[in-house]
């Protein structure tokens, strides 16, 4: 794969990195599957890829996520690359939700380690994860395998799901907001809001917009090209633009953010965060038979 050679990234963190990755074994485990098969397991032939997802290089890498390269080498950057501690910085999330959901769906869910972590806190809850590249998946589907979660993988554009209206209590995206342009992440924030109960909760864990508009210089340190944008922009405001309620950002570590927001109830200008007990759906496919919101605070 070509990589670009002016980024802070390629000239000085990719060697330090390299040092520090098993290359070895990521290679015999890219070598043990027939990505190709196992991507086409996944691949729908009525997503659409936008533009912006194979015009640009995303983290210097060309193609972007739509190639095993990718999928495999994932993980192991960046563990290195979310500062202090990947694992806190996802729990972040975690710990951000106030409702007890029977159904997720982590949009941009990648190699799935958020999307993962979501069916450990709520093993009961059906959790689905949906992102463009299928290769991505592949590697998703291997970690749940893995961990023995039972989590659906969803090839789709999170722009325009085929999901019915008001068919999800918890609706995530993790690290995908810097990569895709505003009105991409708009458009993203109008499906959720689409795709939620009336009380539903919405979680973007993201690049902290403020300290990446405080150091410039950190938006050189990847091949990123819409992350000044997103530095610019405030999740918040966009929340809040989609129709979502009681939007709140909180700071994870300084470098990353957790912005939270409602779907509110129609007809109750108090946004509850207590609306009734939990209740496993019986069909997890259909939501929409449930009086909505069903689903209590977490304890
Ligand atoms: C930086 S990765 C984040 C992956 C994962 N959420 C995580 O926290 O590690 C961004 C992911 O978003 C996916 N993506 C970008 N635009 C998308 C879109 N419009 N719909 C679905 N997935 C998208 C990419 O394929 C990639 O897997």
């Amino acid at each position: 794969m070509a990589v670009r050679q002016d980024t802070i990234w390629e000239r000085f963190l990719s060697p330090v990195v390299r040092l520090l990755i098993d290359e070895e074994s990521l290679r015999r485990y890219a070598e043990s599957v027939d990505w190709e098969k196992e991507s086409a397991s996944f691949r729908r032939d009525d997503v659409t890829i936008p533009s912006y997802y194979t015009s640009q290089n995303f983290h210097g890498i060309e193609g972007g996520y739509l190639n095993s390269g990718a999928a495999v080498t994932y993980d192991a950057i960046t563990q290195y690359v979310v500062p202090p501690n990947e694992t806190w910085v996802r729990q972040a999330l975690i710990d951000a939700i106030i409702v007890q959901p029977r159904r997720i769906l982590d949009l941009g869910c990648g190699t799935g380690s958020t999307t993962l972590m979501l069916k450990q806190a709520f093993p009961q809850a059906e959790v689905i994860g949906l992102d463009l590249s299928p290769y991505m998946l592949v590697r998703a589907e291997h970690k749940a395998q893995s961990a023995k979660l039972d989590i659906t993988w969803r090839h789709g554009n999170a722009e325009k799901t085929v999901f019915k209206d008001a068919s999800f209590d918890l609706v995530t995206a993790s690290l995908l907001f810097h990569e895709t342009p505003p009105t991409v992440s708009q458009a993203i924030l109008h499906e959720s809001f689409r795709l939620l109960v009336e009380g539903g909760q919405i979680l973007i864990l993201d690049g902290n917009q403020k300290t990446l508009r405080q150091l410039e210089w950190l938006n050189d340190v990847f091949e990123e090209p819409y992350i000044r944008d997103y530095a610019a922009g405030s999740v918040d405001a966009s929340m809040g633009t989609a129709g979502f309620a009681a939007v709140q950002t909180q700071d994870i570590w300084w470098i990353n953010q957790v912005t939270s927001g409602v779907k509110p109830i129609l007809g109750d200008n108090t946004i509850k965060k207590s609306v009734g007990q939990y209740a496993r759906a019986t069909d997890n496919n259909d939501l929409e038979d449930f009086g909505s919101p069903a689903f209590g605070t977490k304890a």
